[in-house]
Order: C-alpha cells, then sequence, then structure tokens
C-alpha cells in the first residue's frame, strides 16, 4: 500500500465522518485533486508554456469565478466528459483517414465523488476566486434580442465551431464542448474569457479574437441559451 494510497483513505474516512470543516476539506483537496488541477495561482514566472503542456487537468484556483455552483456538485458526482480530448487535446489526438480523431484509449475518466463530498469540495471551490479583476461582474448584460443570430457568429462568423462543440458531436474537438456552457459557467467568465482568454492564462491556445462588445454579448448571450434550453 502506497502512502498516497492510505492519504486518500484518511481523507475519505475523514469525509465520510461528517468531519467535513472546512480545513478537512481543502486538505482532502489537496491531497485527492492537487496532482492534477492548481489549487493555488501560480506565481507569473511559473505561468508558461511548460506549465500549460504538463497540466493533468484545467486549473481551479479561480473556480468560484468560473462555474455555477449547483453545476459543480453535480458533475463532481457523475462527470461527463467536457474536454472532447481530455487534457489535454494534443496528447490524446492521432491522425486519422481525413482529420484528427480521439485517441479513446488514452482518456481515462474522472474521479468520482459521493453527494456529501461533492457538495462540501463544491462549497471549498466556489471560494477559490483567483485575482480580483480576472471575472468583471455584471460584464453580460443579459439585453433581450441579442441572441439572436448567434449561432449563425458562433458557428460560421467567427469561427468558435472550429475547436468548439454546440451540440454533442457537432464542432471542434480542441476545446472545451460548450452545449452545456450555460449550466456550467458564470455569464460574466463566459464573456469575459471570450474577449480576453489570455488574462486567464497567458499561453493558452484558444486565439484573442479581437470581437466588439456587442458580437461578445450576442456570442455570451447564445452560450447561455445553449444549456437552458436542455433544463
Ligand atoms: C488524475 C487527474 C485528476 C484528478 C486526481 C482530479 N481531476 Fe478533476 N479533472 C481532470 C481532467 C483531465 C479534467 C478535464 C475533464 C474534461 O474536460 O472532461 C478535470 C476536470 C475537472 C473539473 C471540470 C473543470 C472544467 O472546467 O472543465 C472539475 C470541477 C474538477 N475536475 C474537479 C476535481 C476535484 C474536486 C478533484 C478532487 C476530488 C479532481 N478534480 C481530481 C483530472 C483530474
Ligand atoms: C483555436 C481554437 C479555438 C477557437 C477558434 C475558439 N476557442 Fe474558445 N477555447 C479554446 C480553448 C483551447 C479553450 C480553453 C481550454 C482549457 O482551458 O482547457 C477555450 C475556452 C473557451 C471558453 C471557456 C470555457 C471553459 O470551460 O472554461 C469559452 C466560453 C470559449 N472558449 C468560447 C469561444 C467562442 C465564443 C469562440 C468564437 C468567438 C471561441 N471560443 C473560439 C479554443 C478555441
Amino acid at each position: 500500500m502506497t502512502t498516497k494510497y492510505i492519504l486518500y483513505v484518511c481523507a475519505g474516512l475523514m469525509l465520510g465522518q461528517g468531519l467535513a470543516k472546512p480545513a478537512d476539506v481543502a486538505a482532502a483537496m489537496q491531497t485527492q485533486c492537487a496532482q492534477c488541477h492548481a489549487l493555488k495561482a501560480p506565481a507569473p514566472a511559473e505561468l508558461t508554456i511548460d506549465r500549460l503542456w504538463q497540466r493533468k487537468g484545467p486549473d481551479l484556483y479561480y473556480a468560484g469565478s468560473k462555474y455555477n455552483e449547483a453545476w459543480l456538485v453535480k458533475w463532481l458526482q457523475d462527470p461527463k466528459r467536457i474536454r472532447p480530448a481530455g487534457e489535454f487535446y494534443f496528447k490524446h489526438v492521432k491522425t486519422g483517414a481525413k482529420e484528427d480523431v480521439v485517441d479513446e484509449s488514452t482518456l481515462t475518466p474522472h474521479v468520482k465523488l459521493s453527494k456529501d463530498d461533492a457538495t462540501a469540495y463544491a462549497a471549498a471551490l466556489m471560494q477559490l476566486k483567483g485575482a480580483p479583476d480576472l471575472v468583471e461582474k455584471g460584464s453580460y448584460k443579459q439585453q433581450p434580442g441579442r441572441a439572436a443570430m448567434a449561432a449563425m457568429f458562433f458557428n460560421k462568423l467567427r469561427g468558435c465551431s472550429a475547436c468548439h462543440q454546440s451540440a454533442s458531436g457537432a464542432g471542434g474537438l480542441s476545446g472545451p464542448e460548450l452545449y452545456t456552457g450555460g449550466e456550467r459557467l458564470q455569464p460574466d467568465y463566459i464573456h469575459d474569457y471570450i474577449k480576453d482568454p489570455q488574462k486567464f492564462d497567458p499561453h493558452i491556445w484558444m486565439p484573442k479574437l479581437g470581437l466588439n462588445e456587442a458580437d461578445l454579448q450576442r456570442l455570451t448571450g447564445y452560450i447561455v441559451g445553449l444549456s437552458a434550453a436542455k433544463r
């Protein structure tokens, strides 16, 4: 039995016994999650392309500025693939006859949590906010009518679907799917991410598309609406 395994069991027992005080949850996440996810903001000098290449899961140190808590609770109990090729794309695709295909054999399922643990971990994740100006509160204005034509913007005019799926199986593979984006993500985060992806990581390969404010509002409204329709 490895030390790591013993730590897992201890963390599991602590939570199982209802000792889920914030400090205990933070310690458990350190053992169960931190080997794949950054729970603390890296120092600016650590934000290298190498870190991005080597990271095993998306950053969670600004989780509280990014996710809807109800989605976290649900997903942590029953994780569904968000990045079609896992973390990250370039490591899990092979050349197919016409285009790149995902090499499923290299992907492993995500750890599943019990309802109690998912609730406690989600609450702890919501406390992680990142830099105070990372996401601007109220940047998405939610004005009616903006969603019109947005599908065409997403799929044709602004090229988002080259990397993102707006319906299961429809769209690119290199970015996270966005058909559950409205359920998963806070609208202000969606807006600010599209506006300037490099604010979240200087080396992330989503291009800064230089969209005007009307386009940003329209696309954000579209993504929010994608999963709203399925709720
Ligand atoms: C072995 C590595 C690994 C471990 C351990 C791990 N994760 Fe993950 N996690 C991933 C990967 C890879 C993804 C991306 C999955 C996807 O896109 O479908 C992910 C995705 C997530 C997401 C969704 C993020 C997003 O924006 O798409 C959350 C939330 C999350 N993990 C939380 C946790 C928590 C909490 C723990 C600890 C209980 C944990 N993870 C442990 C690898 C890991
Ligand atoms: C060249 C590929 C590419 C294009 C084109 C692209 N994206 Fe992205 N997008 C990405 C990648 C890669 C990420 C970040 C993945 C990560 O952190 O794991 C991302 C992240 C996002 C996120 C945050 C999602 C999340 O789960 O954190 C949103 C929202 C988004 N993109 C919307 C758009 C929109 C809208 C467009 C079109 C205007 C677009 N993207 C164009 C590759 C792309």
